[in-house]
């Protein structure tokens, strides 16, 4: 038992959690997953894993992504950018669904699974029917040598190093960076990005490890806050464009280990439901940083503000408006829109992180949740 608990205390590397030292480990992953396979200087992005089914994906008439939960998360700012860059059109899918409802898989589609651990049972089942019905699929796994890694055609490793703590953390940031690299490669073969716009995002890419770096020194700041929202019942999270799948992982990292109901909502979408639960007592989380929607979600504060909500604003650096209109401010990098989910989630999972520690969770092990769910 105490060789046990030795050996748990050196796995966690002087963290107090598996899930703290895995949000801290990211600037490394994320280096890790980009590691031999992108080249700002040469403009070069080589993904070994794909290389002989690429051109599947450049002539693809359709992608579709299918992932469950966090992984899920991924797939929806993976369709962003793949929409935006190389202008494929792509449908996300809870693997779940996807399986059960007879798709519509035509010749010319293109599936991308999704999954940290490559065994959760939906996803694998979905990637079966997929291949039944002739479609190539792609994987994204973490998990080397993984059931889904192995029943895909090709695929690329996340490279994020095991994951221990149930709510995934570096895992999302390393499937992020990984979908960037697929996306941009695609894009510069279909020549739906110019020279100089890939060239630019990829010096961007390789500043991200560095950015997460200087995002994580917002723990102290994060606990601080943590403990004024520790003993909210409700939390609400919204952002939009790029920024819109991180409310969503936010809220349901939150969920997850502190066992606080949270809702993520694309910001805009507020008015169609949640803006009626917002009071005093509703902390409202915004991702909001400075990008194409900035002047939109600067309206959606001001709607959450005139009805007394309780506003935390994930910003960017040097921003003046949006702290003025907040309680409380996190800055995070400024970093280009597509990436920015990369960043702008850090603070979020370290929220997350505290105010689970703070209610006496146990944020490696939450209950009823698993780390791989190889059931249906
Ligand atoms: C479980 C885990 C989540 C994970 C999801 C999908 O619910 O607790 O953290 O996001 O499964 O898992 P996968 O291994 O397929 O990414």
């Amino acid at each position: 038992q105490t060789i046990d608990l030795e050996l748990e205390a050196i796995e966690k590397g002087g963290f107090e959690h598996f899930m703290l030292k895995e949000i801290f480990e990211q600037p490394r992953s994320i280096r890790d997953c980009m590691r031999g396979r992108l080249d700002s200087t040469q403009g070069r992005l080589v993904l070994g894993g794909l290389s002989e089914y690429i051109t599947k994906l450049v002539n693809a008439d359709r992608i579709l992504i299918v992932a469950c939960g966090t992984s899920w998360h991924a797939g929806l700012v993976a369709e962003y950018f793949f929409e935006e860059f190389c202008r494929i059109p792509v449908e996300v899918e809870y693997a779940s669904e996807f399986r059960y409802r007879n798709p519509v898989i035509r010749e010319g589609d293109v599936v991308i699974a999704i999954s940290q651990s490559g065994e959760t049972a939906d996803t694998l089942a979905a990637i079966e029917l997929a291949k039944s019905k002739g479609a190539i699929i792609f994987g994204v796994c973490n998990v080397v040598g993984s059931s889904i890694a192995r029943a895909t055609h090709a695929g690329a490793y996340t490279h994020a190093g095991p994951e221990i703590g149930v709510a995934s953390t570096k895992a999302f940031t390393a499937q992020l960076t990984v979908l960037s690299m697929i996306a941009l490669s695609v894009a510069q073969r279909k020549g739906t990005i110019t020279e100089q716009k890939l060239h630019e995002l990829l010096v961007e890419m390789e500043t991200i490890p560095a950015k997460v770096e200087k995002a994580l020194t917002l723990n102290d700041e994060i606990r601080k806050i943590s403990a004024l929202f520790k003993d909210a019942r409700n939390f609400i999270y919204l952002g939009r464009g790029y920024n819109f799948p991180v409310a969503l992982e936010g809220a349901l990292k939150l969920k997850e280990i502190s066992y606080i109901h949270a809702e993520g909502y694309p910001a805009a979408e507020m008015k169609h439901g949640p803006i009626a639960l917002i009071d005093e007592e509703m902390p409202v989380v915004f991702i909001a940083t400075r990008d194409s929607s900035y002047e939109k979600v600067v309206s959606n504060i001001q709607e959450v503000k005139a009805r007394k909500g309780r506003v935390i604003s994930v910003v960017t650096e040097g921003d003046k408006l949006i702290p003025a209109m907040s309680e409380f401010v996190v800055e995070v990098p400024a970093v280009h829109d597509a990436l920015m989910p990369l960043v702008s989630v850090i603070p979020l999972q370290l929220l997350s992180y505290h105010i689970a520690v703070m209610r006496g969770c146990n944020v490696d092990q939450p209950r009823n949740l698993a780390k791989s769910v190889t059931v249906e």
